[in-house]
């Protein structure tokens, strides 16, 4: 089994800024997660949440079970301690992604504050970003 957990704003994809996140939605992206899931064998479950507080008790129910993750942890990537805190719990591979590149964007998304405790980054590929990642996690299918 393999997260996909979606922070604020990412339920309105489609909607949210086309020019930047394209025009397929929130359940494009669900569909997209699970028909990888399948190819690689895995069940796959995408969870989305604007709660910051939601997201922290989702990433410790992974700690908690060695479940590997694949977290947009979309803008509270850039200043969320309690976040990173929580990912640094973590006790099975855990990939940061990014539908855009942030580093090619405004200054303040040049800093994550979670890709320092994360396996791993992703970004700037669409909606692949999250393909990419989950074959990247099948293929480390160890912890740490
Ligand atoms: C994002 C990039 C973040 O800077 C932004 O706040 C998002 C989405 C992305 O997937 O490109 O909400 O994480």
């Amino acid at each position: 089994m393999i997260l996909v957990l979606n922070g604020p704003n990412l339920g309105r994809l489609g909607k949210r800024e086309p020019s930047i996140y394209g025009a397929e939605t929130y359940d494009d992206l669900v569909g997209l997660c699970r028909d990888t899931g399948e190819k690689l064998g895995h069940e796959v479950e995408v969870r989305q949440t604007d709660s910051e507080a939601e997201l922290i008790g989702w990433i410790h129910e992974a700690c908690d079970g060695r479940i590997p993750v694949v977290l947009n942890p979309a803008a509270f990537t850039h200043y969320s301690y309690a976040l990173r805190d929580a990912v640094a719990q973590r006790t099975a591979p855990l990939i940061e992604v990014h539908i855009s590149n942030p580093a090619a964007r405004e200054e303040f998304r040049h800093t994550s504050v979670v890709a320092g405790v994360a396996t791993g980054t992703i970004a700037g590929f669409g909606l692949q970003s999250y393909v990419l990642a989950l074959h990247a996690i099948a293929e480390l299918n160890t912890p740490s």
